[in-house]
């Protein structure tokens, strides 16, 4: 049979040569071969086999909506966003980005009745007021980053959306993301992504975050496995139209480096804290995403020892072919 294109589910990524974007679609194109994918982005280094490009700035609401009807969307993925650092560098645009992006999502997602959507939140949606342990579902959130408080909002305005006009709108609050295929993003979390990079590099490392800093964090098969199970959960298991709690594990900078240095024995990690550990220091230090295990089933499968072997493995495979 022949399956036109209005008769498949159409899939689009915004955002989609991020860290958290690249890696959605190539497991979209995995795991659902009969979705079509399109991908946006300022730019692209490569979109994956199957899925076609488009360049779109998100606050070009227009050329976005056009891309919306062209390929008659029926699931948008918007993950375009600058995170805390970048946010703090500029934080005027940062809010604009964040927050005007969303809106247009959102807008254009019930006009032309987009079916779901999905917006990462994240651990910076919590301020110095919240809990740093056990972090429940609804604790106090007073964020003291432009990029914490554009998720705060954000989070607040996917409720509103889907009280007000039933759009299935659906978010995490993704903790700190390890992940290898991309270069580190601009947030506060990276350290634990650079530090993998130089230890192979030149075997050391200069944290920017203080020994003992410890904050949640996920490797990116888990996070890409949060993000496809939440969107296909039936939408009677969504209990909470903000944003839920999902975690896998805490560390500190300098756990992390004694895991390492199981595998490479020479490494040698120092500390020089900068501005971003005035980030860190309003962060809470460990998640309970109970909420999320419960209502669709969250589990993680990577701890810190898994996390550390597969960075390593899969690094060192990259550079050695490259
Ligand atoms: N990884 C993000 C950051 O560090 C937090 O969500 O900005």
């Amino acid at each position: 049979m022949n399956i036109t294109q209005t008769e498949r589910p159409v899939t689009l990524i915004i955002g989609s040569s991020g860290q958290l974007g690249s890696e959605i679609a190539a497991a979209i194109l995995n795991e659902y071969p009969g979705k079509t994918l399109v991908c946006c982005d300022l730019h692209t280094d490569s979109t994956p086999d199957g899925a076609e490009f488009e360049t779109l700035d998100v606050l070009d609401k227009s050329s976005l909506e056009a891309i919306i009807k062209r390929h008659q969307v029926r699931e948008i993925y918007h993950l375009a966003a600058l995170l805390s650092v970048k946010g703090e560098q500029n934080p005027l645009f940062a809010w604009r980005l964040n927050m005007e992006g969303l809106l247009n999502v959102l807008d254009l997602a019930v006009r032309h009745k987009v079916g779901r959507v999905f917006w990462p939140s994240s651990i910076a949606a919590f301020g110095p007021g919240t809990p740093r342990d056990w972090v429940p579902q609804l604790p106090v959130m007073d964020p003291r980053t432009v990029y914490g408080i554009s998720k705060l909002s954000g989070e607040l305005w996917c409720q509103y959306y889907f009280q007000r006009y039933g759009l299935d709108v659906r978010s995490l609050r993704y903790p700190g993301i390890i992940s290898w295929r991309t270069p580190p993003g601009g947030g506060t979390t990276d350290y634990a992504v650079e530090i993998f990079h130089e230890a192979l590099r030149c075997g050391s490392y200069t944290s920017f975050l203080q020994a003992h800093t410890r904050l949640p964090m996920m490797y990116i098969d888990d996070a890409v496995r949060a993000t496809l199970e939440l969107m296909q959960a039936d939408a009677a298991r969504i209990s909470v139209r903000t944003s839920y709690n999902v975690t896998a594990m805490s560390f500190t900078p300098m756990e992390l480096a004694e895991v390492i240095k199981l595998h490479l024995y020479d490494f040698r990690i120092d500390y020089r804290e900068d501005f971003r550990q005035v980030i860190a220091d309003t962060w809470p230090a460990v998640i309970d995403d109970q909420v999320a295990r419960t209502d669709w089933g969250w589990n993680h499968h990577y701890d810190l020892p898994a996390l550390v072997s597969e960075m390593l493995t899969n690094l060192a495979t990259t550079r050695s072919s490259s």
